[in-house]
């Protein structure tokens, strides 16, 4: 199930809201301007269609988010247990950082934890099958999905060079294990 923790910067571990209410994710989420929300197919998808099937399935919602977000592409990511290239990438996204382009991510499959850091708090987001999100530019966070990821993705952007982490130097991931 998606979840959201709420926990203040100072206090790891002591988490001010945890809720597995999709409703109340997205309200906590809005009031910092983060987009949550859940699609759903009627006929559903293979996690491991050819990626442009996939992309057919989700055109109607992609079309409605790319008309209110003025992001003009996607595409299709997986991750599975056992991809030799994880560890490295897994260290690149863990570290906290922003980029100039809302990091947009829908789940087709799979799991993953952004974590957003907003106004002295911890927005930790365990996102599950049918979650997007729609990270802000500027925005602080990390991201994790454990040491086997297992996960296909779209990503919904405009431009890739604004997948540039800009990385703050900051080391409060490691006080904040996600997954
Ligand atoms: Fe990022």
């Amino acid at each position: 199930m998606s979840r959201l923790t709420i926990t203040p910067e100072d206090t790891p571990g002591h988490p001010t809201l945890r809720t597995e209410d999709p409703a109340k994710i997205a309200d906590a989420l809005r009031a910092i301007n983060v987009r949550f929300e859940r699609w759903h197919l009627e006929a559903g998808v293979s996690p491991d269609a050819p990626a442009d099937d996939i992309l057919a399935a989700y055109r109607p919602y992609l079309d409605r988010l790319m008309g209110e977000s003025g992001a003009g592409t996607a595409d299709v990511i997986r991750l599975r247990p056992g991809n030799e290239a994880y560890p490295a990438m897994r260290a690149k996204f863990i570290d906290e950082h922003t980029h100039t382009e809302d990091e947009v991510r829908f789940f087709v499959h799979g799991s993953g934890n952004f974590v957003l850091h907003v106004e002295g708090q911890v927005f930790d987001v365990h996102c599950t099958q049918n979650d997007l999100i729609s990270v802000p530019a500027h925005v602080k966070h990390w991201f994790d999905a454990g040491e086997e990821p297992s996960f296909t993705v779209l990503r919904v952007f405009t431009d890739t060079t604004g997948w540039t982490p800009y990385y703050t130097g900051d080391a409060i991931s490691a006080r904040f294990p996600a997954a």
